[in-house]
């Protein structure tokens, strides 16, 4: 998928915007605080119907302003236009618009236009609870397959009237209706676990793969996935904690309870990864979610890199630049917020790349760059060989 074309209209700092990008790879500098992450935002927006922020539709509209326009128009790797705009007020609510359909579900939208985005605030997905890793998890599949979204809307319905059953206590008559929801929760929670395990099969020998190139080989990292449900059917683990769910008034387990592990040097990375470390997993797990949406959609996501240089060093950057120029991705934005180490890696990366300049929610386009005629030695371009994954 590529952005040809983006127009924003009162979103967050910018007022008035319309900017055309290149297919490959776009730069975006301004100093701290211009609205660097707020075009990444617009573009987010276009595809997962949300800022990537957590800011609410009414804090993405400028200060003073009643509504906010996003609008992008798409050519897909198949040569066909899609015309996307996403717009909100405080009367009117949110609206997705695509090739000027109006969509009922938003949810109906998720997977149009893939997207995958680095982005600081990515730290989370290391640092907190499980629940955070199943929402991103979740949020991944659902853009690859309608189905597993849905049987996780059902299974969580069903974990609620459970759980209500429960706190209630024991009766002759909860048991049997126990018992019938159990059925429900095996079913759906069985759809659920099997895409989970499928799509972490899938990412897991890329995040060791992508990370081996990024670190040039210093570390090697690995991702699995944790369910209870690897260990028996689940129709057997929950007859088995009956007892002891009735005791807690809330069901032990299941696929609610699920999670992703990550490890370095056979270490949780959570404890023992630097910062540059972390950084570096969750760049090759998210160049591993775009390759495996490739797989699935047989499509490019999109690819937002914003803070290029958060917390990693001139190799790393320098080794992402060359990765994400090869074959599973297509269009890349990144930022920066400083322009001369920018333009130096890019000269050295030998890439053709696009400039904007943003200065307090002002943008102008730079320059067009062929960056090989710029005098810098260049390096061969390289070719990405994708390993072979299970499942697939
Ligand atoms: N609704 C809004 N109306 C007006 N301005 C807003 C709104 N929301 C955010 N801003 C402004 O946008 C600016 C932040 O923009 P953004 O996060 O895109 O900066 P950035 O270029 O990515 O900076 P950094 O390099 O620090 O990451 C802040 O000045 C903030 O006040
Ligand atoms: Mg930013």
């Amino acid at each position: 998928m590529q952005l040809e074309t983006l127009s924003l209209v009162d979103f967050k700092n910018i007022a008035s915007a319309t900017l055309r990008f290149g297919a490959g790879l776009n730069c975006l500098v301004g100093e701290n605080g211009a609205g660097k992450t707020n075009v990444l935002d617009a573009i987010h927006y276009l595809s997962m119907c949300r800022s990537s922020l957590g800011t609410t539709d009414r804090q993405s509209v400028r200060h003073g302003a009643e509504f906010f326009v996003v609008e992008g128009g798409y050519v897909a790797d198949g040569g066909y236009g899609v015309g996307v705009v996403c717009s909100f007020s405080g009367s009117a609510g949110k609206k997705i618009r695509a090739n000027d359909k109006e969509y009922e579900r938003f949810s109906d939208h998720l997977g149009a236009v893939p997207l995958v985005m680095v982005s600081p605030a990515d730290s989370y997905l290391i640092s907190d609870a499980a629940d955070e890793r199943r929402r991103w998890l979740n949020s991944f599949i659902s853009q690859l397959d309608r189905g597993y979204l849905q049987a996780l809307v059902r299974y969580n319905g069903v974990l609620v009237e459970r759980n209500r059953l429960l706190k209630e206590g024991v009766s002759p008559v909860s048991a049997e209706v126990l018992d019938a929801l159990d059925v429900q929760l095996v079913r759906h929670g069985e759809v659920v676990f099997s895409r989970r395990e499928q799509i972490v099969g899938q990412l897991a020998p890329l995040v060791a793969d992508f990370y081996a190139r990024l670190s040039d080989d210093r570390e090697a990292v690995e991702l699995s996935y944790r369910s209870e449900l690897s260990g028996g059917a689940f129709g057997d683990v929950l007859a088995a904690s009956r007892q002891k769910d009735f005791a807690l008034g809330f069901t032990s387990s299941g696929v609610h309870r699920d999670d992703l592990v990550m490890r370095i040097g056979g270490h949780p990375l959570r404890r023992y990864g630097s910062q540059g470390q972390q950084k570096s997993f969750l760049v090759a797990l998210k160049l591993a979610q775009g390759v495996v949406s490739t797989e699935v959609m047989g499509e490019r996501p999109i690819l937002l890199l914003d803070d290029l240089f958060d917390k990693l060093d001139g190799g790393r950057v320098g080794r992402l630049l060359e990765l994400v120029s090869c074959e599973p991705f297509g269009q890349i934005f990144v930022s920066d917020c400083n322009k001369p180490r920018l333009a130096e890696i890019l000269a050295r990366s030998g890439k053709e790349y696009v400039l904007f300049e943003i200065d307090n929610g002002e943008l102008s386009q730079e320059s067009s760059v062929r960056s090989q005629e710029s005098g810098y030695a260049t390096q061969k371009p390289a070719t990405y060989v994708a390993p072979k994954t299970h499942n697939s």
